[in-house]
């Protein structure tokens, strides 16, 4: 099976969101479940005896754990690939925002809220079989996603994502992700899927 290799970060630094900060959860965390979803696969390839037990086995575990990796890795890599610009959001976006979700400032309240409530991840996704965008909530890597829907939207709200510049604030890190979302991005990542009217 081929490595997975990590992204590169597309930027230096963020307003509002340090260097230091970006740097540790990027290098550090990102890196960290790349490294593991290929030490992983590794064991997977002879981690299967034949005749799994549901209480414990290693391949159950592996597998867990696999999948606990590399939706760290998803996830992580549609974060940090939405930041980098000035947050300002295209016409465009706001014409698809207003179908999906009456106005864009709707969606964003909504977001809002799900980044304050979440203990993980809020993630907007596109579901291929509804063909619609939804919000989503997950606790952590492996929890709330949907099958068969595509990740679009990524705000990590980990308390690793902005302790060491925010500390408990966490309103004002969702303020700063905002500041910094790089929209072009995420209108290309929505027409690669679909050819919006
Ligand atoms: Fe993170």
């Amino acid at each position: 099976m081929e490595k997975l290799e990590a992204i590169e970060l597309p930027y230096k630094k963020l307003k509002g969101i340090s260097h230091d900060q970006i740097a540790e959860h990027f290098e550090v965390l990102y890196k960290g479940y790349v490294g593991k979803v290929n030490a992983i696969r590794k064991d997977l390839e002879d981690g299967f005896k034949g005749m799994p037990n549901a209480t414990y086995d290693k391949y159950r575990e592996l597998k867990l754990e696999e999948s606990f990796a590399l939706n760290g890795v998803k996830l992580h890599e549609a974060y940090f690939m939405g930041l980098g610009r000035d947050g300002s959001v295209p016409d465009e976006i706001r014409k698809i925002f207003a179908r999906a979700f009456g106005s864009f400032e709707n969606w964003q309240e909504r977001f809002y809220g799900l980044g304050m409530a979440s203990r993980g991840w809020a993630v907007l996704y596109y579901d291929l079989d509804e063909k619609q965008l939804y919000n989503g909530l997950g606790d952590w890597h492996s929890h709330g996603g949907v099958w068969n829907a595509k990740p679009i939207l990524v705000l990590d709200v980990y308390e690793h994502a902005y302790f060491m510049d925010f500390g408990t604030k966490r309103k004002n890190y969702i303020d700063a992700w905002f500041n910094n979302l790089n929209w072009d991005y995420i209108l290309e990542e929505l027409k690669n899927i679909k050819k919006w009217p």
